[in-house]
């Protein structure tokens, strides 16, 4: 069975992005003489789930930053075809959470990459997430795109390590408790 991995970042409270989709907050942030993981996170992961509000804000990057297949997950994309230059890298599917990871596990993608805030919280609920690295920004946002929100149950999470940077970001990595 596939478990599903989250690597993110937030605001210090709890915004993955403003309304607009803006992460310029974000992005001033990356000091590129810091190594956040997120090279030797992708490492390890056999595929990924994306929610349709993040592809649209990856889908131009060049070059494409994910070396894994990439399930792109939208009822209205669901169909259609990727960009020529994302073909083979990257499907539409209007699937559950536990029908993608169905299809993950179904493909030997042992662990998968969960991505954005929708898909990440639908995930979570669903109990298919089992590790979250989270990445905290020290800026308050006020507003914004949340990562978490109304939970069925409380999620109880194990601290596994914690680590600032010098750039003022503080990244911490927990494990779901079963
Ligand atoms: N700070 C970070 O590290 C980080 C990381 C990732 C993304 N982001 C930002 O976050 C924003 C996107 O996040 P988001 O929370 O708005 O959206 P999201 O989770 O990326 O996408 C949500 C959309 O995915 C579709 N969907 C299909 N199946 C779903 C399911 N089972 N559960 C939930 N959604 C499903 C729906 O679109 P349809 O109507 O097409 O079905 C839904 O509106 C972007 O601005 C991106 O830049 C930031």
């Amino acid at each position: 069975m596939s478990a599903g991995h989250v690597f993110i970042a937030t605001s210090l409270d709890g915004f993955i992005a403003r309304e607009d989709g803006d992460i310029a907050w974000l992005l001033a942030r990356d000091d590129p003489d810091e190594d956040h993981g997120f090279d030797a996170f992708i490492a390890g992961m056999g595929a990924m789930v994306m929610g349709a509000g993040t592809w649209l804000s990856v889908r131009d990057l060049d070059p494409w930053p994910y070396p894994v297949p990439v399930l792109v997950l939208s009822r209205r994309l669901a169909g259609t075809r990727p960009p020529d230059r994302l073909a083979g890298k990257v499907r539409f599917a209007d699937l559950s959470p536990q029908a993608a990871m169905d299809l993950c596990t179904a493909e030997g993608a042992k662990r998968v990459y969960v991505d954005g805030g929708q898909v990440i919280r639908s995930f979570l609920n669903a109990g298919l997430i089992d590790e979250i690295i989270l990445t905290q920004v020290p800026v308050l946002l006020g507003r914004g795109l949340p990562l978490f929100g109304p939970v069925a149950q409380d999620i109880g999470l194990e601290l596994l390590s914690s680590r600032a940077f010098p750039s003022g970001l503080v990244q911490s990595h927990y494990r779901i408790a079963r």
